[in-house]
């Protein structure tokens, strides 16, 4: 009885389920319908897509064009919160490079404890092994002041760059002795020899100023051989093979001799940077919080600290799909993100793979074209900065400049298509500015915290290296991201361009070296 229904019920419930049906039906019609129309634009958006045209800074471009361009820029642009964040695991990371060996920030002791004051005094040289040159440089340091500079570069080849320890080292010791004849370069007293400082500019492990092996290649190097072995050894018995009579005072890293350089004019420099073909950055740090070191750590003094800030990772960086394919391609895979997404070494090749993905997705350059752009690292990051400089208000330039350097018909450049290259390169100098920043903003904040900079303290930064020194708006980007992450403090914070920095300072650290003997 029970389970019978009367026929009120059974007719409420037959319109109730007809209710349900009717329901049912004009969903699925509607959200059918729904789909079929989301699909149908799309497919007529992509027939049509040459002339569906939405508009960029008064630049037509297509969907698709404008749909790349807007992932390239909300990836690329960080939020304050990202920033702090990115600061934050900065700063984790100095710690514990700090504490013990082999951390992604590398910390690494210089053994340059006397801070120059000035007072160094000499004519010396300079060995400054960059990422792509060797520089010779002759310095004389007289009356507190660098009283005169001559130097001499010549490119790596690139097949020394992966080669045998003993051919680098060879091509070095030659630069030298040719620098020595044609500046006459030569000892001041019989029996002595011409005292130089060595720039190395990759990691090292140092046990004392005057030794360092190297720990690991980076931008670009690639000789196994060279792994762990006495770098001042290496080059003093390619001198002597050559007759080089030079001894060697210090080895230093470029960041290091940077953070010198400008320490010897201005006492209040508290960082040296490097923003060139590589990125680094070396801070004074006190020794008793350097726990690594075994020995004498706790005088109370101070030291040159080199972070090697390039192998920084962090979940908070921008990654781009294109920095994980460049990682893919270099012989230090999986190392040195940070410098990847910073340094002058990767900016053209970035953008190329930017141009290239979009060609590909939204048909940017031609088929012809697209060709030229799939030649790797063919984008110089020159033009990078050429046409970051033009920006979006002068597109004819920008595309004269682009088919000049990569030798692609300028007619067939479009106002579409030069905008696009003019914007992603506006991106990529951002990013790459906005990071350098917000690792100067992270040391500020571990020194002034430490309570080894007081917050009331100019806090000078001397930068070296071509990026900074050419790539158009490079300090006032950083400026802006200082106002960003320190507030009221940024205003404290000072980037003084240091030219050749890493040069002079190897002059006045062997200087410091030679008198403390
Ligand atoms: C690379 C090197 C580092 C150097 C920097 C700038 O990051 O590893 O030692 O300071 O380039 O030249």
């Amino acid at each position: 009885m029970g389970r019978k229904k009367s026929a009120t019920a059974v007719a409420k419930d037959e319109s109730a389920s007809s209710g349900v049906g009717l329901l049912v039906f004009t969903t699925v019609v509607g959200v059918g319908a729904g789909v079929g129309l989301y699909f149908w634009n799309r497919l007529k958006r992509r027939k049509a897509s040459p002339q569906s045209r939405r508009c960029s800074k008064g630049v037509a471009m297509t969907h698709e064009q404008l749909d790349v361009l807007e992932g390239y820029k909300s990836k690329c642009t960080m939020s304050k919160d990202q920033l702090n964040a990115l600061v934050d695991d900065f700063l984790r990371r100095m710690n514990e490079g700090l504490r013990s060996e082999g951390q992604m920030l590398k910390q690494l002791p210089s053994y340059v404890e006397r801070m120059p004051n000035g007072e160094e005094a000499g004519e010396f040289l300079a060995i400054d092994l960059g990422g792509t040159n060797v520089r010779v440089v002759k310095v004389v340091l007289e009356d507190r002041k660098v009283k005169e500079v001559v130097a001499h570069e010549d490119a790596i080849p690139k097949a020394l760059m992966r080669g045998t320890t003993k051919g680098l080292f060879d091509f070095i010791a030659k630069q030298v002795k040719l620098f020595m004849a044609r500046h006459s370069a030569r000892p001041t007293a019989s029996g002595t020899k011409v005292p130089i400082g060595f720039t190395f500019s990759y990691p090292m492990k140092q046990t004392g100023i005057k030794n360092g092996e190297l720990i690991c290649w980076t931008k670009g190097f690639d000789i196994k051989d060279t792994l762990g072995k006495d770098l001042v050894g290496l080059l003093e018995a390619s001198m002597r093979e050559q007759e080089v009579e030079g001894e060697v005072f210090a080895i230093l890293n470029d960041t290091v001799g940077t953070l010198a350089a400008s320490r010897f004019a201005d006492q209040d420099t508290q960082l040296g940077v490097i923003l060139g073909t590589g990125s680094n950055a070396a801070y004074i740090e006190s020794k008793g919080n350097i726990s690594k070191l075994s020995a004498g750590g706790s005088d109370g003094g101070r030291m040159i600290v080199n972070i090697e800030w390039g192998n920084f990772k962090s979940d908070h960086l921008p990654y781009l799909a294109e920095d994980r394919e460049i990682d893919e391609g270099t012989p230090n895979r999986g190392s040195q993100h940070y410098e990847k997404m910073i340094s002058g070494m990767y900016l053209g090749e970035m953008a190329r793979r930017a141009c290239l993905r979009a060609s590909r997705e939204a048909n940017l350059f031609g088929g012809t074209q697209r060709r030229r752009l799939e030649k790797p690292w063919s984008f110089p990051t020159s033009l990078v900065s050429e046409i970051d400089g033009l920006g979006s208000g002068r597109l004819p330039q920008v595309k004269k400049a682009l088919s000049k350097a990569l030798d692609i018909l300028e007619a067939s450049v479009s106002d579409g298509c030069a905008h696009f290259v003019t914007e992603v390169c506006r991106l990529i100098g951002d990013r790459s500015a906005t990071l350098a920043a917000a690792g100067v903003a992270a040391i500020y904040r571990y020194l002034t915290q430490s309570g080894q900079v007081a917050l009331d303290q100019r806090f000078v930064v001397a930068v070296d290296g071509g990026l900074f020194e050419h790539y158009p708006r490079y300090k006032d980007r950083m400026d802006k991201t200082f106002g960003d992450l320190l507030g009221g403090q940024a205003k404290r914070v000072e980037l003084v361009h240091s030219p050749d920095g890493s040069g002079i300072g190897s002059a006045v650290i062997a200087a410091a070296a030679a008198t403390s003997r």
